[in-house]
């Protein structure tokens, strides 16, 4: 929730009041920063000559975009089809576009992933860039972005993982979902993850939509993903898995789970699997959902009916000869990982017994004092993603993980903009992300209207390119894009696959000649 002290300046205010340009040098730097956000050469001789291309104020208003993810693509597309003139840079930090939707969203769910046509049309607009390879906040300071463009739109989603904040959470065996969706999507950072499947039993924590797709993935016969675009290191992996039983838990109880029905299908229908649930959890549970919202209710009837009935014919004859099983576990909250014998690895979870406060969706979990033991090699956090703070010139309210804002303006910071994971915290799929880019894109016009961005000629990414260049910063374009895409298409062929996602950064840029 953004707070209420949202202020809205006149441009000329807040050029008086604008945050001081980073003194310091990024780690790429090798030129200083000087005052306008230009590196390398005196104030007055950078930005300025840009200035002499632009002769009226008419000239089209340059915004730039912090991040390739939904939220980045569909902010773009919003300026640009409703601003005849807008010219839109988009900024990633990979060398790939398109955040979540290639790194997140599970291999087995490739019709999710067709967004990335409409993404691949506007990044082909003749009045949008795609400038990937470039972290902001690193290569490039927010500040120098803003001096740069006429607003400038963070949407650069939720990269961190949060933390259980429980002893043993940092044992060998333990992974946050984070890593391990990253590690079978190809995320260059987690490439090295190799987990350990040599256990029987893994237990993920959490109940919402990523666990279900961590336990999909752990579960799902290697031979239905080889046809998918999970990497080719991951599915060896998998290929090897000894992983026979997961629990997933909840600290909550079965009207509180954060996972969706269609979801919650799949792993019922999962093949080779049977589910685990104590129709003691869903006592009384019939009664209670009369009043409740529809979406929770069908999921409810749903649960209700896997926990408490014996399975249709078809599941029955799908389910008898499963040698895999997944369970819910409900009322039960992370304590602490427990060490094997020699402390060198994770062999268990101990779980706090809990009951509810409250009713419904706002119920709390309290201890009860008991506590139990479940033994299992993996441990998976799956309790949410987590914005950081990207510059220390942006407001970041680090308790609730986003940058305060009020329908995407920046709060105090006239010209910059927030979409996405970034603005409203993670949580929302790719449709919720879209209205809500929507929404800020619609912000900025109207702030540009009323005249509240700057006036007169801003010179966009020639003068980041001088920047970035002075920096070793070798920023990649989509066409270079198209070109990794065509590898990992043609890679992928032989084996029947989508693509073969390409991991090392280092090998992409080679592919590039760079
Ligand atoms: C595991 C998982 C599975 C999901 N599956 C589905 C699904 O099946 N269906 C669905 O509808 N929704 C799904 N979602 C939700 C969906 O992915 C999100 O709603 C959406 O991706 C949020 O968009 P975003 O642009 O805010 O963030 P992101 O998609 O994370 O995009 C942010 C982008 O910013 C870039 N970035 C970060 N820092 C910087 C920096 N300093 N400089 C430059 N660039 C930077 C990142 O690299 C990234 O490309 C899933 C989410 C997760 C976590
Ligand atoms: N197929 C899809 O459409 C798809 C796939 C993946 C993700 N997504 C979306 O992406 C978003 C993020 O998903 P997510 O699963 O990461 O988050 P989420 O939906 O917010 O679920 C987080 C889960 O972690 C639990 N949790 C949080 N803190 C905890 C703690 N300290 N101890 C124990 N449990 C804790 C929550 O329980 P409480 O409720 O008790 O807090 C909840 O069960 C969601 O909107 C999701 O729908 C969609």
């Amino acid at each position: 929730m953004a707070p209420r002290c949202w202020r809205w300046w006149h441009w000329s205010t807040w050029r008086r009041t604008r945050p001081p340009l980073p003194g310091s040098t990024p780690s790429r730097s090798r030129a200083p920063v000087g005052p306008d956000g230009c590196a390398g050469r005196p104030a007055s001789a950078k930005c300025g000559g840009f200035r002499q291309r632009f002769s009226t104020q008419e000239q089209p208003p340059q915004i730039c975009v912090v991040g390739s993810g939904p939220a980045g693509f569909y902010t773009a597309q919003h300026l640009l089809k409703h601003h005849p003139q807008a010219h839109v840079d988009i900024y990633e930090k990979q060398l790939v576009p398109f955040g979540l939707v290639r790194f997140g969203v599970a291999p087995d769910h490739p019709e999710v992933k067709n967004v990335i046509n409409t993404f691949t049309q506007t990044a082909r607009s003749a009045r949008c860039a795609f400038r990937g390879n470039v972290v902001v906040g690193r290569d490039v300071a927010v500040p120098e972005l803003r001096a740069a463009y006429h607003a400038v739109v963070l949407s650069y989603g939720a990269e961190d993982h949060r933390a259980l904040e429980i002893p043993g959470e940092e044992l060998p065996g333990v992974f946050s979902a984070r890593a391990f969706v990253g590690w079978y999507n190809g995320l260059p950072e987690n490439r090295e993850l190799a987990p350990d499947l040599s256990c029987d039993t893994a237990v993920i924590l959490g109940q919402g939509n990523v666990a279900l797709d961590v336990a999909r993935i752990l579960l799902t016969p290697p031979e239905h993903l080889e046809k998918t675009d999970i990497t080719e290191a991951a599915l060896g992996v998998l290929r090897q898995s000894r992983v026979k039983t997961v629990w997933i838990v909840g600290r909550r109880g079965p009207l509180q789970v954060a996972f969706t029905i269609k979801e919650l299908r799949e792993m019922i229908q999962l093949p080779g699997t049977r589910p685990i649930l104590d129709p003691a959890d869903f006592l009384g549970l019939q009664d209670r959902i009369k009043d409740v919202p529809r979406p929770r209710k069908r999921l409810t009837e749903l649960l209700l009916r896997t926990a408490t009935e014996k399975p249709g014919t078809e599941d029955a004859a799908r389910q008898a000869p499963a040698s895999r099983a997944w369970g819910l576990r409900f009322f039960r909250s992370p304590q602490q990982v427990l060490p094997s014998p020699d402390g060198r690895r994770a062999a268990g979870i101990r779980l706090a017994v809990t009951r509810l406060e409250g009713v419904g969706e706002a119920a709390r979990a309290v201890p009860t004092g008991d506590t139990e033991d479940l033994p299992c090699g993996l441990v998976l956090s799956s309790v949410g993603y987590k914005s950081r703070p990207i510059d220390p010139s942006v407001p970041f309210d680090p308790k609730l993980g986003v940058i305060p804002n009020m329908e995407g303006r920046v709060v105090d910071v006239p010209g910059l903009y927030c979409s996405g994971w970034v603005k409203r915290g993670p949580t929302g799929v790719i449709a919720t992300t879209m209205t809500d880019s929507f929404l800020t894109g619609q912000m900025l016009l109207q702030d540009l209207k009323a005249g509240l961005l700057p006036p007169g000629p801003r010179p966009g990414y020639a003068a980041i390119e001088a920047l970035l260049s002075s920096r070793g910063v070798q920023p990649v374009s989509f066409s270079d894009w198209e070109k990794l895409d065509a590898e990992e298409v043609s890679r992928g062929k032989g084996a029947g696959k989508p693509r073969e996602k390409l991991l090392d950064p280092q090998e992409m840029l080679g592919l590039l000649g760079r």
